[in-house]
């Protein structure tokens, strides 16, 4: 059977000030393949797909559409031509049900009568039954976890006659039983004819989803391969030019014994509005890892030890000294730090420099200190190279960084700082391989400088490599921790899936 030739870029280049973006890009997809791009944080992979989208205009270079040259393509004639492009964050109207989502902006309810709302229901159940989701058309999306609205944003963008729907990062906010769902979507989209452009920074679910997949490193295409004729090891060298480890493996462990003097740190019977009576105990030295379903609670427990939201009871003891923070400023002044996952609402100050967004929490409120960039300038490029922040300088501003850099922006801020309590929430989300170990290594480290880390995560295999105990959130409870024995991928999901475990057995 020969495939039908849907996209065909030709010499593709873009630059910004300071950076080549993209660097002579080709690169072919077929009606029904998933083609993924991989590639290090400022690879160039966002950019790449805002050219098919129309959110870029390249500098050179040109784009085959179904046969049809174009130089640059507009937003519209984007959507004319079938691609469809979901990006990270969700474009949804909360107030408004799964159906309305689905159709908001198409021509049809316009067709329908604008309000036939019966109609509406109708042609939504029916998409959502092809995909074979669980999902009610009525159902108002403000009530959706953010799996399902990820999958919402799919069945829009499929309800719209897509021929090409392209992916950035699609599984970033997802847990493993929800990146299945859209894995099932996928497939079925495939099976259509749609041609799928997938980007992740997960190797095992390229292997998983896709048919072939393009390394870019630097602005520049590597290689494109089959995916049968490659293995992980191949393509992990192609994106950062030297091999790495894709299972981090922690060196020293520290001494599970509990009597020996050291700190401690106790978290008993926190209360929130997500949160319900969790308690549990972190030494100094630990990594303690928390896992469950995204939804679970574990970002509001992580809010509440930072005294970001109202707290209905309990306490944080260091040493048997309640330390409770009632807001962020006295979280800080106590040596609490929040490494949040949601880098630009709450992590950084996208107008202002890296320089000034790295040294922005080591500035001491308590003793008036002025702020010295100078001086701090040093630090700042130390931290920039060890976690190969690609920028071209210190003071570009951090709005004009890759999504994986900006992260790293918000984890050099905090690493910086001298806290005694961290809180990581999903420490690696959109980090490359490369730098991810080099993020590991700063974490153990600051275990092993006698800190409290406490890690939230959904990628099983670091939340099982980095962590010594593991505790499970299942609705709002902690209903287990696991030592490191038990804390195998199977044992997590079954907690996290509601089936209380035993500290005991
Ligand atoms: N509007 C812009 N102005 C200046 N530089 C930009 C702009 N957009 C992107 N860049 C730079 O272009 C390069 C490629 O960025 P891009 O966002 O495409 O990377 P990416 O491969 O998607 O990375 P990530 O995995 O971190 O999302 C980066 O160095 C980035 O800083
Ligand atoms: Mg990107």
């Amino acid at each position: 059977m020969v495939q039908e030739l849907v996209l065909e870029v030709d010499n593709v280049s873009k630059n910004f000030p300071g950076v080549q973006a993209l660097k002579n890009i080709t690169f072919s997809l077929y009606a029904g393949e998933v083609h993924c791009i991989v590639g290090e944080n400022g690879a160039g992979k966002t950019t790449f797909i805002k050219i098919l989208s129309g959110a870029l205009v390249p500098d050179e270079g040109t784009i085959k559409v179904f046969g049809k040259t174009y130089r640059t393509i507009h937003p519209s004639l984007a959507i004319t031509l079938g691609i469809q492009t979901v990006y990270q964050e969700s474009v949804l109207v909360n107030s408004l049900s799964v159906a309305e989502n689905i159709f908001l902006g198409h021509e049809e309810i316009a067709r329908w009568g604008l309000f036939s709302r019966s109609k509406t229901m109708e042609r939504a159940g029916e998409i959502i039954s092809r995909f074979g989701v669980a999902l009610s058309p009525g159902e108002l999306v403000e009530n959706l976890s953010n799996a399902e609205k990820q999958i919402v944003g799919i069945l829009k963008a499929l309800s719209q006659e897509a021929r090409v729907l392209i992916l950035d990062e699609p599984t970033a906010a997802l847990s493993a039983v929800e990146k299945a769902t859209l894995f099932k979507v996928l497939r079925q989209a495939e099976e259509r004819e749609v041609a799928i452009i997938y980007i992740s920074h997960h190797l095992e679910e390229v292997f998983e989803i896709g048919d072939r997949i393009t390394v870019l490193k630097d602005g520049k295409k590597v290689a494109t391969h089959e995916v049968e004729k490659v293995n992980q090891d191949t393509l992990i060298r192609e994106m950062v030019g030297r091999p790495a480890e894709l299972f981090y493996v922690r060196g020293r462990l520290p001494s599970q014994e509990r009597d020996d003097g050291r700190e401690v740190l106790e978290v008993h019977n926190l209360r929130g509005v997500m949160v319900k009576n969790v308690s549990f105990q972190v030494f100094s030295g630990e990594i303690f890892g928390i896992g469950g379903m995204v939804g679970s609670g574990r970002t509001e427990l992580l809010r509440l030890l930072f005294g970001l939201d109202p707290r209905e009871g309990g306490e944080l003891l260091l040493n048997g000294r309640n330390i409770i923070p009632r807001s962020p400023l006295e979280a800080i002044a106590r040596g609490i730090c929040l490494i949040t996952e949601d880098r630009q609402k709450t992590g950084l100050i996208l107008s202002r420099s890296v320089r000034e967004n790295t040294v922005l929490a080591t500035i001491n409120l308590t003793r008036r200190e002025w702020l010295n960039l100078e001086i701090e300038g040093e630090k700042v490029e130390k931290i920039v190279g060890q976690l190969q922040i690609v920028t071209p300088h210190i003071d570009q501003e951090v709005m004009y960084l890759s999504g994986g850099n900006q992260q790293k922006v918000v984890l050099a801020k905090w690493l910086l700082t001298r806290g005694k309590i961290y809180l990581f929430d999903e420490p690696t989300r959109g980090i490359d391989v490369g730098a991810k170990e080099e993020i590991y290594r700063l974490m153990v480290k600051l275990a092993e400088d006698g800190k409290f880390v406490i890690m939230v995560s959904s990628d099983m295999p670091e939340l099982i490599a980095l962590s010594d105990r593991v505790g499970v959130m299942c609705d709002g409870e902690m209903v287990a921790i696991l030592n490191k024995e038990e804390a195998s991928e199977e044992n997590i999901l079954s907690c996290a899936l509601g089936r209380k475990m035993n500290d005991e057995d």
